[in-house]
Formats: C-alpha cells, structure tokens, sequence
C-alpha cells in the first residue's frame, strides 16, 4: 500500500461459491481533494462481515446499493478527517461509517454514509466497528429487541465466536439469562466459556441432537440463529413454551445453491412460539439507545469487544475468504495502517 496514493479494492467479477483473489482488482488514485462541505477521511481499519459476498454478487443489500463490475467494495471503516471544509468534521476527529475498501474517502456527510463521531469510552477506536458499530448493534437489537430476553432464560447462541455472537453472550449475561454457546473447535469453545457461556457446544466434534437437549433439559427460551441450516432445525426440536427465536443470519446456508428448507417449523405452534427476523439497517432511527447501552455495558465491563485483526490493505480480500470458514474468532477487521491507538 503506498501512503501517498488512494489504494482501492474493486469487484473484478461476480463471486462463484467462496471470494477468491481474482474477484477481486486492486486500483490505485491521486488522494482525493475535498471541495466546499466536504472533508478528507484517512482509512485506519476496516471491517469484514459476510454480507460483503453478497455486495460482491451484485445485490442490494444493508442498504447499501447494488455494486457493478469495477466498483469500490462497500465496507465500514474507522478513519480521521485530515483535511475539512464541513462545519460538523474537524480535522482530527475520529469517525465510522461507510468507507468502502480504500485508504482514504472525501465525504460530504451524507446520511447513507452514516458517519458518526466515535464515542470516549476508554477503549481504542476499533470498538466503533465492534461494539459500537453494525455488529454489536445486530447483537443489540436482534437480542434485545426481537428476543426480548427476561432474566433466567435458558439462552442458546449459534456463530457464537464470531462477531455477533461474542456480543450476543455478553449482553445476554448481562441480562442475567443463562447462556449455551455453540462454536467450532475447542479454542473458539474455550473464548466464549470466558465470555461467560454457562455452557458450550462444539458442534464440529458433538451431535447436536443429543447436545442440545443435553445443555437445555428444560428447553429453549431463546435461540440467537447466525447459521440457519441443521442448527436451526434441532434447535426447533427443543423449544420450551412461549420461546423466541431470533433470525440474524444462515451462514452455513450462503454457499449453497438452494436454501436448506426448514422442515419442523411447525414446532413453533405446539409451543406457542414466535420466530421472526431483523435487519439491522430497519433500526437506524434507535441507533442512540443502542449506543448509550452499549457504552454504558464497555464502560461497566460487563461487555468487551473481542477482535480479530488481520493485518494489512492487502490482506483483505483473502480475510474475507476465511469468514466462511470460520477462521475469526470475534470481529473480523483489518488493519489499513498503524493509527494513534496502536502499539508498535
Ligand atoms: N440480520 C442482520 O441485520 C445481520 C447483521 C449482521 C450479521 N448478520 C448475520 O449474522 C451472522 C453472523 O455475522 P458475524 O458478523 O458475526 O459473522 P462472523 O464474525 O464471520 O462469524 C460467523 C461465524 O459463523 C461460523 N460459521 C461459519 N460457517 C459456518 C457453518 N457452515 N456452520 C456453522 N457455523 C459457521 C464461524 O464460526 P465457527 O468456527 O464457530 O464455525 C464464524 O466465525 C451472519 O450470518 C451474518 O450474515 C445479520
């Protein structure tokens, strides 16, 4: 990466099964030079997430546009303004928002990008893409909205050592419920424990059918779905009464040509049980209560974001890769270079 240019990843082509490197095309341009009521942002991390494939494939989604051959990758980022001519960003400030894949961005602050100012809470400046960005807000709203926990629950977490997941058993904790994680591998099983998962499951070496019933004799009060697919489907099988279960996502079914195909979901009716979906960019209105909890769970403790860090802009289309074959452990995120925060 060259200091001095504005180093760019771009959709070469349209993804088949899994990103691969020529998907991807690498571009370099003069540093963009802000005009009146814009402002120059320099990248310091940006953050990976699965739905980036989907960008990749040409769909609209997270309400972000639809990408065309030769586009920037859309993808958050942490960056500080360099250089301003707009009344609300002064050089220096640290702020989030909609970067896309490249070292630096002139921004006018438009609301689709969404950049917002990132909050003092005693912790480095990637927690704006951690906990205080899209990922700790799905684990917010899909937990706390949709699942509407109440204390003593009998919890059960899918993906739980990735992004969302590490999230979800922290505030679920915090909210007094009783934890089950699932994650693959003794490691990621090991991470969650630590978070404060009464219980794991490793459902790369345990049945699942014998596990889950195993960790919840009494049922299911509420299941945190990342992965869809068989999870989701034996999960069904162990719902206690008046159970919730919250769709965030079906990691293990974006691969696959057609969807898995929930068979037992009439399970839902014997228990009377309610399954429902969110989507993250529907609450972008009560982003502030989720910040104002999520600060106030980091500056308590009761919730710290767990990162993992890929180093280097060049390194991102391949840590992108490994999204979906699990080889994060919490929020996947690259560093684009050395900021003020990091050590040396
Ligand atoms: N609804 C929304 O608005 C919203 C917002 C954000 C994210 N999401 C979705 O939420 C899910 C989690 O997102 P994230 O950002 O936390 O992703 P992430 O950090 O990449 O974590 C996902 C985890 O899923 C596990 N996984 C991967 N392939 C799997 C498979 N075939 N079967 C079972 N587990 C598998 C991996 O851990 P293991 O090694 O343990 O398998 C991986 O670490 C994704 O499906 C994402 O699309 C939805």
């Amino acid at each position: 990466m060259k200091e001095d240019r504005n180093c760019q990843w771009r959709v070469a082509r349209r993804p088949r099964g899994n990103v691969v490197r020529d998907d991807f095309a690498y571009t370099e341009e003069d540093v963009p030079t802000p005009g009146s009521g814009e402002f120059l942002l320099k990248n310091y991390y940006v953050n990976l997430a699965p739905v980036m494939r989907m960008y990749m494939s040409g769909e609209s989604v997270a309400g972000e546009r639809a990408l065309d051959i030769g586009d920037v990758i859309h993808g958050r980022g942490v960056a500080e303004v360099v250089e301003s001519k707009h009344p609300d960003f002064a050089v220096g400030d640290f702020v989030h928002g909609q970067m896309g894949w490249q070292t630096y961005k002139v921004s006018a602050g438009t609301a689709q990008e969404k950049f917002r100012k990132v909050p003092d809470v005693g912790l480095r400046y990637t927690v704006a893409l951690s906990a205080l960005g899209m990922t700790g807000f799905s684990a917010y709203f899909g937990f706390v909205d949709c699942g509407r926990p109440k204390s003593g629950d009998v919890v059960v977490v899918s993906g739980a050592a990735g992004g969302v997941g590490t999230h979800v058993v922290q505030i679920a904790k915090a909210m007094d419920c009783r934890v089950i994680g699932i994650a693959g591998g003794p490691e990621k099983c090991a991470l969650i424990k630590s978070l404060g998962c009464d219980a794991t499951i490793d459902y790369k070496s345990e049945d699942l059918s014998s596990a889950i019933p195993d960790a919840c004799p009494e049922g299911i009060d509420l299941y945190f779905d990342n992965v869809g697919g068989d999870t989701l489907s034996v999960c069904l099988e162990n719902l206690a009464m008046h159970s919730r279960i919250v769709l965030c996502g079906s990691i293990s079914e974006y691969m696959l040509d057609e969807p898995y195909g929930l068979k037992n979901y009439t399970r839902l009716r014997r228990t009377n049980s309610l399954m429902q979906g969110f989507f993250i960019y529907n609450h972008v209105d009560d982003f502030d209560r989720a910040e104002a909890d999520m600060c106030r769970w980091l500056e308590s403790g009761a919730v710290r974001p767990v990162e993992h860090v890929f180093d280097g802009f060049e390194s991102v289309p391949d840590a992108l890769a490994s999204l979906y074959s699990g080889q994060n452990t919490g929020m996947a995120l690259v560093r684009v270079r050395r900021g003020p925060h990091d050590e040396e």
